[in-house]
């Protein structure tokens, strides 16, 4: 399990809420796979996860280019290879049925992508204030 604290809370509320809502959907994928009879949905629940994934990145990129962010590249190819990454973990799930990989991809991706590369970006977007804010 993949526990969100205000320590993730990078202060841009519409990534805020994407960054809650793939966490919390990672935990159930967690959850059910654990019970034999909902083994029949993981695959498109990975599936839909992988595209939530992928979507908000896509959202982040947009901005960041819209926003000519400086360390555009670098954050891009963070979430490239955590996109490849993801894949693996997929592909593995069905082979083995081991959960732990994807959830060990997720906890790495809160603790050190949102924390390092998301929170730099918002620090930058708060400089320009060019998206809404998280209230205080
Ligand atoms: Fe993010
Ligand atoms: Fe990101």
């Amino acid at each position: 399990m993949v526990v969100w604290s205000s320590f993730l809370e990078i202060g841009v509320a519409s990534i805020d809420i994407e960054h809650k809502h793939i966490i919390d959907f990672a935990n159930l994928i967690e959850q059910t796979s654990e019970l034999q009879q909902a083994r029949l949905y993981d695959d498109k629940m990975l599936n839909n996860l992988f595209i939530i994934f992928r979507v908000h990145f896509q959202k982040e990129e947009y901005l960041m280019s819209r926003l000519k962010y400086p360390a555009i590249a670098q954050h891009s190819a963070e979430h490239e290879t955590m996109l490849t990454r993801f894949k693996i973990c997929m592909s593995d799930y069905k082979a083995v049925q081991n959960i732990s990989p994807l959830m060990e991809l997720i906890t790495e991706w809160a603790d050190i992508h949102i924390t390092k590369h998301d929170m730099s970006l918002a620090a930058f977007i708060q400089q320009n204030k060019l998206v809404k804010q998280k209230k205080a």
